[in-house]
Order: C-alpha cells, then sequence, then structure tokens
C-alpha cells in the first residue's frame, strides 16, 4: 500500500502537501560522520522553485530548507536525517471555483476514486510542489556522489517541438528553459509564452547524463539499473516517458547497428566502447560510460482553456483552470530529475561497496584503480578549467602567478583535510604540485598564442 519511499541502502520518504504546513524528506541509511554542506542543497532548491520566470508559475516560495535531525555540526550522525520546507505561499481559495469538479490530466479523480478522500488544494500529493521534497533528499546524495567525482547533469532537450541542436552545459542555468541551446531556448520560450497566452501548456524532453559512475551499479534482475532509474523518474508528476541511450530509436536499427564496438583502452586498461547507443548500461549494470536518459514531460494539465469535464457527482460541466501554473514544467523537472537520479545512482553505489566489502586482494585493488581514474579524470577536468582561466588572465593583461590566492587555496585545502581526516602535510604538498601543473599549463598557454 504505502509508496511514498524510495531505495534501499539510501532510502528516502517524501511527506507533505501542497497547501499544509510543509513538504519534506526522511533520509535513512547515510553513514555517520560526513560532511555535508546545506547551502549546496538549498542551492538545488533554489533551482526548483517556482517564480523564476515568464515559462514557470507565478507562485513564490522560499523554500527555506530545515534539518531537524540526523545532521550535527556540519556532519551526518548515521541517524535519519529529516529535512522540511515550509509552505509559505499557498492561496487555497483559487481552488474554491474548482473544488467540486474534476481538472483533466490531474490527479483529482484517481486519487478521491481510490482513497475516497483527497486534498483538493493545489492537488495535494499530487502537486509538483512534492518534488521539493526529492529535491532536498537528492541534493545531499549528488554532494556526495560529487566527492566520489560522480557528476549528474540535466537539461531541457526540446520543447513544443523546438530540439536543441547543441549541447553546452555552461548555457543551462542561462535561459528560463534550462536548454543548452541559447538560440533555441529563444525559440522555445516564444512558443510557451505563446502557449499561455491562448490559456494552454506544451510539453518537452529532459536529457539526464551520469558522468564518471563505476562499472557495476546495478542489481540483476528486478533492481536492474535503468529498472530503478525508471521507476524513479516515471514517479515524477507529468513524466510520462522514460529512454535509456538510444532507447525507443533503439526499435528501428540493425544489431550491427545498434551495438556499441568493444576495445580494451590502452592508457587505462578499461574496457570501452566506440559508441555509446547503450547509455552506459548493459545488463542492468552500468559499464563506466556515461549514463544517458532521457525522459518526456507532458504539457502541463491545468490550463485556461475551457475543457470539457464531470463535478465529484458526476454532473457534465466545463473547466477552465485559473491560478498559478507553469505553462511547461520541463526546466523545473530538470532539477528534479537530477535528484532522482543522484537518489538511485547512490543508493546502488552504496549496495555496490557492500559487495566489494571483501577481503579479496583483486577487489579492493580493482576498487582502487576505479577510485584512481576517477581521481584522474578529475584531474583532467580541472586542467581545462584551468586553461580557460589562463586565457581569461591573458585577456585581462594579468600575471599567472597570484601568490595570495594560492596561499589561500592551501589554507583550504588543509583546513578539509583535517575535517576529513587526511594528513594536511600530504595535502598542501599534492595541491602545491597541482598549482605548479596548473601555473606551468597557463604560462606555456600564453606563450604558445603569443608566438
Ligand atoms: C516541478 C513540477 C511542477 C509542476 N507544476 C504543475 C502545475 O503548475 N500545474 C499542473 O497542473 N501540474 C503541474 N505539475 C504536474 C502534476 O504534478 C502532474 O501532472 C499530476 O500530478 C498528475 O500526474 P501525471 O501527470 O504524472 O499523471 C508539475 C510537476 C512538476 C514535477
Amino acid at each position: 500500500m504505502p509508496g511514498s519511499s524510495l531505495g534501499t541502502h539510501f532510502h528516502i520518504v517524501s511527506f507533505g502537501e501542497s497547501h499544509g504546513r510543509a513538504i519534506g524528506a526522511v533520509i535513512d541509511g547515510v553513514r555517520p560522520g560526513l560532511s555535508i554542506d546545506l547551502d549546496l542543497i538549498q542551492k538545488e532548491l533554489d533551482r526548483r522553485r517556482p517564480g523564476q520566470s515568464k515559462v514557470t508559475t507565478a507562485r513564490s516560495e522560499a523554500d527555506k530548507v530545515e534539518i531537524l535531525s540526523g545532521i550535527f555540526e556540519g556532519k551526518t550522525t548515521g541517524m535519519p536525517i529529516c529535512m522540511i520546507i515550509w509552505n509559505t505561499d499557498q492561496r487555497s481559495s483559487a481552488y474554491d471555483k474548482i473544488k467540486d469538479m474534476f481538472r483533466p490530466g490531474h490527479a483529482g479523480y484517481t486519487y478521491l476514486a481510490k482513497f475516497g478522500i483527497s486534498d483538493y488544494r493545489g492537488g495535494g500529493r499530487s502537486s509538483g510542489r512534492e518534488t521539493a521534497a526529492r529535491v532536498a533528499a537528492g541534493a545531499l546524495a549528488k554532494q556526495l556522489l560529487a566527492k566520489r567525482g560522480i557528476s549528474i547533469i540535466a537539461y531541457t532537450k526540446e520543447v513544443a517541438g523546438v530540439a536543441v541542436s547543441t549541447i553546452d552545459l555552461n548555457e543551462i542555468e542561462h535561459n528560463s528553459l534550462r536548454a543548452p541551446d541559447a538560440e533555441a531556448a529563444k525559440r522555445m520560450e516564444e512558443r510557451v509564452i505563446a502557449a499561455k497566452a491562448e490559456g494552454d501548456s506544451v510539453g518537452g524532453i529532459v536529457e539526464v547524463v551520469v558522468r564518471n559512475a563505476p562499472v557495476g551499479l546495478g542489481e540483476p534482475v528486478f533492481d536492474k539499473l535503468e529498472a530503478d532509474l525508471g521507476k524513479a523518474l516515471l514517479s515524477i508528476g507529468a513524466v510520462r516517458g522514460f529512454e535509456v541511450g538510444n532507447g525507443f530509436a533503439a526499435a528501428r536499427l540493425k544489431g550491427s547497428e545498434n551495438n556499441d564496438p568493444m576495445y580494451k583502452e590502452e592508457s587505462t586498461g578499461r574496457i570501452r566502447t566506440r559508441t555509446n547507443n547503450a547509455g552506459g548500461i548493459a545488463g542492468g549494470i552500468s559499464n563506466g560510460e556515461d549514463i544517458v536518459i532521457r525522459i518526456a514531460v507532458k504539457p502541463t494539465s491545468s490550463i485556461r482553456k475551457e475543457q470539457e469535464t464531470v463535478t465529484v457527482e458526476g454532473k457534465s460541466t466545463m473547466i477552465s483552470v485559473e491560478g498559478r501554473h507553469d505553462p511547461c514544467i520541463c526546466p523545473r523537472v530538470v532539477p528534479v530529475a537530477e535528484a532522482m537520479v543522484a537518489t538511485v545512482i547512490f543508493d546502488h553505489l552504496t549496495r555496490l561497496q557492500l559487495l566489494r566489502k571483501t577481503n579479496r586482494l583483486k577487489d579492493l585493488r580493482d576498487t582502487i584503480d576505479q577510485l584512481d581514474h576517477s581521481i584522474m579524470l578529475l584531474l583532467s577536468e580541472r586542467q581545462s578549467v584551468v586553461k580557460q582561466v589562463g586565457a581569461f588572465k591573458k585577456r585581462s593583461g594579468r600575471q599567472v602567478s597570484d601568490k595570495g590566492r594560492e596561499q589561500e587555496v592551501l589554507r583550504k585545502k588543509a583546513k578539509l583535510a583535517k575535517e576529513i581526516g587526511l594528513d594536511e602535510t600530504f595535502v598542501k604538498e599534492l595541491f602545491q604540485g597541482i598549482m605548479k601543473l596548473s601555473r606551468h599549463t597557463q604560462k606555456s598557454d600564453i606563450g604558445k598564442r603569443r608566438s
């Protein structure tokens, strides 16, 4: 019967209604002693928050998260973590006019038919507002994954038939649709605004990419990775379709076209695939390539345009839904999708770590190899940012060396080392080496461009 929880080892329970006192999440299964950055959790909630642009609802809530338990002095205690977000801008009277009617496409009829009682205000538990609880829980998983070098990024790929033609990750947070293509985002926005002016709404497609996930996430046969990801993502309101890799398009290909050719990468010794039609999952288990998922988001059901419906007594009538609704849900689904994927990936990572908790030297060494691999990928990512900083310094005529900043970086690293139980001197020396490499890269890059 109960359906408000997800995950086995990173177990979340979501609670609360849209127009009740609060919504929130309880997370059970996080080990003690992990540093948690509450600002990062708040930042994710701010991304989901309504009232941010012309293409989202005007409901305006601070969505300030409060931690009631499970975190002490910035660290997890191993006890259930309860996060709460108070509802502060409910306008329940907006629902009085339609409280005796079912909104086509919304959950009013099915909730009432099943439970015999339903909080009609704002859709109660079926409201998009419930997803703030998921974002809070997912943000915690996301930051714990980031510490392992695993990143999760989602963006709007298509809206109202307009698809992106480039993927520029730096663009995502700079347009109202959260699309990685500024030009496409403009055309998407025009279509959303036009639909809104007609009292209508539009849908779209959101893509999620998980980078640097280790090989081995997913438990055949019922907890295959794509099965758990599908369940988590399809549980988001308005999400009606799910695919991994090339998904439904695979049905139109031949085996020779769809298979991803395999090879051994000499530099790392890893087994890789040349293409990624499988979307990083084979046999329900991650294969180490990027995990690529897409979800279809339906057009918002609450629209001003008149539609045929019935009253709770079963009488025919017409309905026009006023109030504050998202004319396109995609940009707000982006952080929710990231949160759901983070929850599932962290759950499976914990399960994989338990499986690997063994005394077999080979398994332990494999884990070390994977961690080393993550460290190297992160270093390579760092180097590309270092080059961008170098280009900026060149443009603005700044010196490559900045002793003050370097001292500050070293001070912060030493502080973090102490917090997470690493040797401070070692960490300082490590970062002195890394910063030497940065200086060298920037100097030779600038030199190259000058010559
Ligand atoms: C972030 C978010 C915001 C949403 N905003 C609205 C909204 O403003 N109006 C609306 O009718 N539905 C909205 N929805 C969708 C409803 O929650 C969803 O359509 C409803 O629960 C019925 O479920 P179903 O569409 O999955 O069948 C939103 C969903 C999400 C995830």
